[in-house]
């Protein structure tokens, strides 16, 4: 699963780390046509299906295999002769996309009477928690009931899947996060046993330091008052970057050591993230200064620790990496 620009990481990179992959699914005939430029010519699903009739033309040059989930996919399919290899979607229970069991198989014989590849698929709801219905044993009992008998291949298992429902992966499964070394529940050790490592490192730099008195406040709204005598770093990285606007004081960033950044300390953010800066509190990091390194997230430091002083998952951090941040691919 490469879509949102591979969670952000870039398609570029994803190919670079991920071409022994079978296949890649996305959204965008423009990454889908990208990939193809640079030689990749194994299966590319387009994980919504078409938008539009008239993209089938390109789905056809780029050889792209399709989603179909709803009634209109499905008629725009059955006017078109050319096979086209498709992933059937059923509603399980997660009431986002597909046919309810009602439909599907009837769905099906429509798309195999027009002459297409008929797969099988369907998505989890709750393969990242034990405590919520349909769990992925209903979802399954209903797909297993739904498909049985009909040719084709399956595909089910999103990353909690994998890692966690070893009898629900199907014959293509489909991992997303679980690449880039970011859990799925949003808490870094719940993947730790599978030695997953955080793939995204963002660093910046202080660019200023700020010696503040007690009761002198920091930024706007003036959030963070200075209980102490304390130094605050200002950081090159704000909203705009996709750092997350709702990080809140205490939120931890990582400061290399002196001459070592395996050997940093924590920080913690004092005052409102900005458009183009944050501020850290210092204490923990007496020889840091301008020019010193700060990681945001990444190899010493969980995205999802981050994005739970945001009220979010680490999904949405990586996702939202701006077009601004220069990426180097290692
Ligand atoms: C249909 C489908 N399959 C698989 C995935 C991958 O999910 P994850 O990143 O949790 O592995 C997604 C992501 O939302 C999806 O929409």
């Amino acid at each position: 699963m490469v879509k949102a620009r591979a969670y952000g990481h870039s398609l570029r990179a994803a190919l670079a780390g991920l071409g022994q992959t079978d296949g890649f699914a996305l959204l965008d005939l423009d990454d889908a046509r990208w990939l193809r430029s640079q030689g990749w010519d194994k299966p590319i699903l387009l994980l919504e299906g078409l938008f539009n009739e008239d993209d089938l033309n390109s789905v056809i040059e780029l050889k792209c295999d399709l989603v179909v989930h709803c009634e209109e996919q499905l008629r725009w399919l059955e006017r078109q002769n050319h096979p086209i290899t498709v992933f059937l979607k059923l509603n399980s229970g997660m009431n986002r996309l597909g046919f309810s069991p009602d439909q599907y198989r009837l769905a099906y014989h429509r798309l195999h009477s027009a002459g297409h590849r008929v797969n099988h698929m369907t998505h989890f709801a709750n393969a990242d928690r034990v405590d919520r219905e349909p769990s992925v044993g209903s979802q399954m009992e209903c797909f297993t009931q739904t498909v049985e008998g009909l040719k084709g291949e399956t595909s089910l298992a999103n990353s909690a899947a994998v890692l966690w429902h070893r009898n629900a992966l199907g014959d293509w499964v489909r991992p997303g996060i679980m690449l880039h070394g970011i859990s799925p529940t949003g808490v870094y050790r719940d993947i730790e046993h599978a030695h997953l490592k955080a793939v995204m490192t963002l660093t910046s730099k202080i660019i200023s330091v700020q010696d503040l008195k007690a009761g002198d406040a920091v930024g706007y709204g003036s959030r963070y008052r200075a209980p102490k005598a304390m130094r605050i770093g200002i950081i090159a990285c704000g909203y705009a970057d996709g750092y997350p606007r709702h990080a809140s004081d205490g939120t931890p960033l990582w400061v290399y050591g002196p001459n070592d950044k395996s050997h940093g300390v924590l920080c913690p953010i004092a005052g409102q993230v900005s458009m183009d800066m944050l501020t850290i509190d210092l204490s923990n990091a007496p020889w840091a200064t301008v020019g010193s390194t700060v990681e945001l997230w990444g190899k010493n430091l969980a995205v999802d620790d981050v994005a739970g002083h945001a009220q979010t998952i680490g999904y949405e951090l990586v996702c939202a990496i701006a077009p601004r941040v220069p990426v180097e691919i290692i």
